[in-house]
């Protein structure tokens, strides 16, 4: 599949695979959630574009970069809320935008209700985070949003994804690549993804 990147980390995997287990409690949960996002954060900005400046040492001047893209972290509520610390804390001059959208429990059709964008876009790379991406109409439904706010990169960072949800996304936003720590093997009649975790947003809030 192209534009799509898998984790192969053993870190990743090992958290992972403890995310995945039925016995791992809420707090433990939503650390693993954001140690996980922080890697996979690692990994997908792997291509920001930098420039060359100077920097004085205590001993001497010399060379070095600075970040020259404004980042926007985009979760998408309620449970990509729980990537945005590791996220951020590897840039913590990112700018946290948050999209409310949940899945129609009947229809599995995305349904939007919030959104404060400001009118014009305000950084130049915006990440996408939101743990599942089942059939892909909330990642399609947000990377539509922040197209229609102008912004020009995007890119997609969850943790577990379905064949069908990456198939959805990159017909619909070929532009837009994908970063997982595992791509599952289907979704099954109710939406939720197999072997998967569950719902991510009741294990991360305990609302299950
Ligand atoms: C979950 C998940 C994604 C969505 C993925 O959210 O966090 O946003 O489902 O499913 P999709 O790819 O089929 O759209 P959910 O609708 O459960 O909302 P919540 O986070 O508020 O619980
Ligand atoms: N949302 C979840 O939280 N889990 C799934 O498996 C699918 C959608």
């Amino acid at each position: 599949m192209p534009n799509l990147f898998i984790s192969s980390h053993p870190l990743v995997l090992h958290k992972l695979t403890k995310l995945r287990s039925n016995k791992t409690e809420p707090k433990k949960f939503r650390e693993l959630v954001r140690e996980i996002s922080g890697l996979l954060a690692y990994e997908a900005t792997a291509d920001l574009a930098i420039r060359p400046c100077s920097v004085q040492t205590p001993l001497t001047q010399t060379d070095g970069f600075d970040l020259q893209e404004k980042i926007g972290l985009v979760p998408i509520l309620r449970a990509g809320l729980g990537m945005v610390e590791g996220v951020w804390e590897l840039m913590p001059s990112a700018e946290v935008w948050h999209i409310g959208i949940y899945r129609d429990e009947q229809t599995l059709k995305p349904v939007e209700y919030y959104n404060k964008l400001p009118t014009e876009p305000t950084v130049s790379v915006c990440l996408i985070l939101d743990p599942m991406l089942a059939t892909g109409g909330s990642a399609v439904a947000t990377v539509d949003v922040l197209k229609r706010w102008g912004a020009k990169k995007i890119k997609f960072v969850g943790i577990i994804g379905a064949p069908e949800g990456v198939r959805k996304l990159q017909q619909v936003h070929p532009d837009v690549p994908i970063h997982l720590a595992a791509l599952d093997d289907h979704l099954n009649e109710h939406g939720y993804i197999v072997p998967g975790l569950g719902d991510a947003g009741d294990r991360q809030f305990g609302t299950g």
